[in-house]
């Protein structure tokens, strides 16, 4: 039987390592990020990941989203706004996020949308209201929830990195995102202090962009900012500088310039040395019961932007601690709610937000 029909008369059995389901009680995971939607699907047992992002035309007609939208960003006529609907960490345009949740769901259950569980995975340091915004999305975007739980995404992350987290005490798990860094410190399944930074991935972008504008007088995208960002390390292994194309100031013409791997090295350090002051901070502040095993285990680093280049060595040279990076820096938090949704011993991590309807 072909997985359409299979869906649609829903007697489709998927074998995981635990145990047999049906579509009838199949469940999502997801990870709301500012750059990237990602979602655990349990009927296929994977993760998607999309660009978190929504092209409308003439302010009402849906022109693209996803991957396709991103695709068009910094390259669209003004009569198309492309935005993202997240802004650091929490929605900032519920509309058109509803609308990217709804279109993104649907396709994943081939058009044929039916009942389902969501664990979706919030920002601790944000308020009640930016919480539950989280659960009303899932609710409003018209996708049968049957049942919505919300799961602190250090506590998702610190299990998509493989760590015991409900027997663990004192795990410090460092998110370096798009708009946000969150840091936390995870004891027996909750968590003790977590605080969400505005600094990632986007400030990598700008800080780069600001640079090449001032040194060489040359204007780039962030489309570009962000490919030398990712390639530096690997610049910087096979000693190249960085050939980016752009506008010049002064004569208006498009160009190609060499910028060196120094100039984007030092104009990165500002933002990673944010990041480095803001773990001392937590690391003040928690309890001295809980630092044995922080000191013994180090932090454990994930999130797309924790990559970039030289960030784990100074993270571990300014804290005095070792720095354990990721394998699957996108996407650990949504394996981290893929572990939840299979076994029933992490279900008591995840929680209702008061007031739901279930
Ligand atoms: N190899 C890499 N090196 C450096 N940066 C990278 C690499 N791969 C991805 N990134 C950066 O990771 C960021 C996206 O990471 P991620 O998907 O974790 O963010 P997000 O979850 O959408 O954002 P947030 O958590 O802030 O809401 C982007 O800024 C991207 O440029
Ligand atoms: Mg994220």
């Amino acid at each position: 039987m072909s997985w359409e029909d299979a869906g649609k008369t829903g007697i489709f059995r998927n074998k995981t390592e635990r145990g047999t389901f049906t579509l009838a009680n199949n469940a999502f995971g997801i990870d709301l990020g500012t750059s990237n939607i990602k979602i655990y699907n349990r009927a296929d047992d994977d993760v998607f990941v999309e660009k978190n992002m929504i092209a409308i035309e003439n302010k009402k007609t849906l022109f693209a989203y996803g991957d396709a939208a991103f695709e068009m960003y910094e390259k669209a006529p003004s009569n198309i706004s492309i935005t993202y609907p997240l802004s650091n960490g929490v929605i900032a345009d519920i509309q058109n996020m509803e609308t990217l949740v709804k279109y993104f769901l649907s396709g994943m259950m081939r058009n044929n949308v039916r009942p389902a569980d969501y664990y979706i995975a919030v920002p601790w340091d944000v308020t009640e209201v930016e919480k539950r915004a989280f659960k009303d999305l899932i609710k409003e975007s018209n996708v049968k929830a049957r049942k919505v739980m919300v799961v602190d995404k250090a506590v998702a992350d610190g299990l998509g990195l493989g760590i015991d987290v409900k027997n663990s005490q004192g795990v410090l798990v460092v998110n370096v995102g798009f708009d946000t860094t969150e840091i936390s410190i995870l004891s027996l399944g909750g968590i003790v202090l977590s605080r969400l930074i505005k600094v990632g991935g986007r400030k990598f972008d700008e800080a780069i962009k600001a640079a090449v504008r001032r040194e060489y007088s040359l204007i780039i995208g962030g489309k570009t900012a962000e490919i030398v960002k990712i390639s530096l390390h690997e610049l910087e292994q096979d000693r190249e500088g960085a050939v980016v194309y752009g506008r010049d100031i002064v004569t208006g013409l498009p160009v190609e310039r060499e910028i060196p791997t120094a100039l984007v090295d030092e104009c990165l350090i500002e933002h990673f040395n944010s990041i480095i002051d803001n773990i001392k901070v937590i690391l003040e502040r928690t309890p001295p019961e809980l630092a044995a095993d922080i000191y013994r285990h180090g932090i454990y680093l994930t999130g797309g932007a924790s990559q970039v280049s030289k960030l784990a060595q100074l993270m571990s040279k300014g804290t005095g601690l070792q720095v354990n990076v990721s394998e699957n820096p996108v996407t650990s938090v949504a394996l981290g709610l893929a572990k939840i949704i299979k076994e029933e011993n992490y279900k008591s991590v995840a929680y209702a937000i008061e007031g739901m309807s279930k």
